[in-house]
């Protein structure tokens, strides 16, 4: 995907930044450097040079960070295999154990949580099912918090991603797609919201678009300190875009709803109003393609929302590295 092209010019940055040591930080030391965590998207995998660019990066950014890459299984390719296929559900629940398992997280008072794409809207199933270590603020890229209305076309001899797609256009709403093939379980189109109603194994969930709204849900992701929506601009890959940013959007004549002025924002069945209401809900935008990432929006985004806490929750992070060049 379009994600990999640009890690060769994040190498370039994160490793001169990695040679320039920071700037010692001023005497009030009391604050803390919550670790990191990322979680890759579609066709993606922990062990790809990318994914420790990243790492590097948040570590230069922020020194001090404690960067964990989630991981579905002890090696890239399997990692990779289970982007596409398995119950989204038993990933997530796997998650939560790494999470809690690991000392250094379940140590920290709570984590920095970063996705990539679907990477995103997993976090948010984390955070809405366990939240242990609690995170603290969310920044998504591109991710289809509304879910996907199109799959998208593979490149020519990816069998993985093929082999998902052909499961998908021949029935999405079974029940073998739904407990094995990744995309169908975030697959929402609003002509057929009775069947994703119905059969989605994830989205319907963690959105709690069900009768029975789960409060837990609401509370856990409420207690966010920030949560930073991302949307590329010029998106084709993940359709439609806007869902990176909660919105629904009708595909016949184009009209877009904004998270706003949809039912789940204004019936709050996922505290996203309240966050809104309290300045922690932030629509951005990004220049370019899906995942089409530059070292200069990511140092700028890691500045923002990972820099150290305050040890008073406060809702903006501390802007100690204003010197440092390169933004
Ligand atoms: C900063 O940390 C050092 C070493 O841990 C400690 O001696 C010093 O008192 C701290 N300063 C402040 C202002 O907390
Ligand atoms: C830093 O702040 C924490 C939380 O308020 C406090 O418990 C701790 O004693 C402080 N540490 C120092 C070195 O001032
Ligand atoms: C709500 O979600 C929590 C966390 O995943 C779970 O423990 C609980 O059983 C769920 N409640 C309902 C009513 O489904
Ligand atoms: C996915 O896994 C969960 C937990 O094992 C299970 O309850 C659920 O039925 C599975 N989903 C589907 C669609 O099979
Ligand atoms: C989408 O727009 C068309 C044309 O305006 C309308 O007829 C249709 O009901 C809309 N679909 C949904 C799901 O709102």
């Amino acid at each position: 995907m379009q994600f990999i092209t640009i890690w060769a010019a994040l190498a370039a940055v994160a490793l001169s930044a990695a040679v320039n040591p920071p700037s010692t930080p001023d005497e009030d030391n009391n604050t803390t450097q919550l670790p990191l965590i990322i979680w890759h998207g579609l066709g993606d995998d922990f062990e790809r040079d990318g994914m420790k660019e990243v790492a590097l990066l948040a570590e230069s950014v922020n020194p001090g960070t404690y960067v964990h890459i989630i991981r579905l299984a002890d090696t890239g390719s399997g990692d990779r295999q289970a982007t596409f296929f398995g119950n989204v559900t038993e990933q997530i629940e796997t998650v939560c154990q790494q999470l809690a398992a690991e000392p250094i997280l379940s140590s920290a008072p709570a984590v920095n949580a970063l996705g990539f794409s679907q990477g995103g809207q997993f976090l948010r199933g984390y955070i809405e099912r366990c939240n242990n270590p609690p995170v603290r603020n969310l920044v998504t890229f591109g991710s289809q918090h509304n879910g996907i209305s199109e799959f998208q076309s593979c490149s020519l001899g990816d069998w993985l991603c093929n082999g998902a797609e052909t499961l998908l256009r021949s029935g999405r709403w079974t029940d073998f797609a739904q407990s094995r093939v990744v995309p169908a379980q975030y697959f929402r189109d609003p002509t057929e919201l009775d069947l994703y109603l119905e059969k989605s194994n994830f989205l319907a969930d963690i959105n709690n678009e069900r009768e029975l709204k789960n409060v837990t849900y609401k509370k856990h992701l409420q207690s966010l300190n920030m949560f930073a929506m991302f949307m590329f601009d010029e998106d084709t890959v993940a359709v439609p875009k806007e869902s990176a940013l909660f919105a629904e959007v009708n595909a016949t004549d184009g009209t877009v709803t904004p998270l706003q002025e949809r039912q789940i924002y204004k019936e709050d069945w996922l505290g996203l109003k309240k966050l809104d209401e309290q300045g922690k809900l932030h629509f951005k935008s990004a220049p370019g393609q899906h995942m089409q990432l530059t070292d200069v929006l990511l140092k700028k985004t890691f500045k923002e929302y990972f820099g150290p806490m305050l040890e008073e929750g406060e809702s903006t992070s501390i802007p100690r590295l204003v010197a440092q060049p390169g933004y």
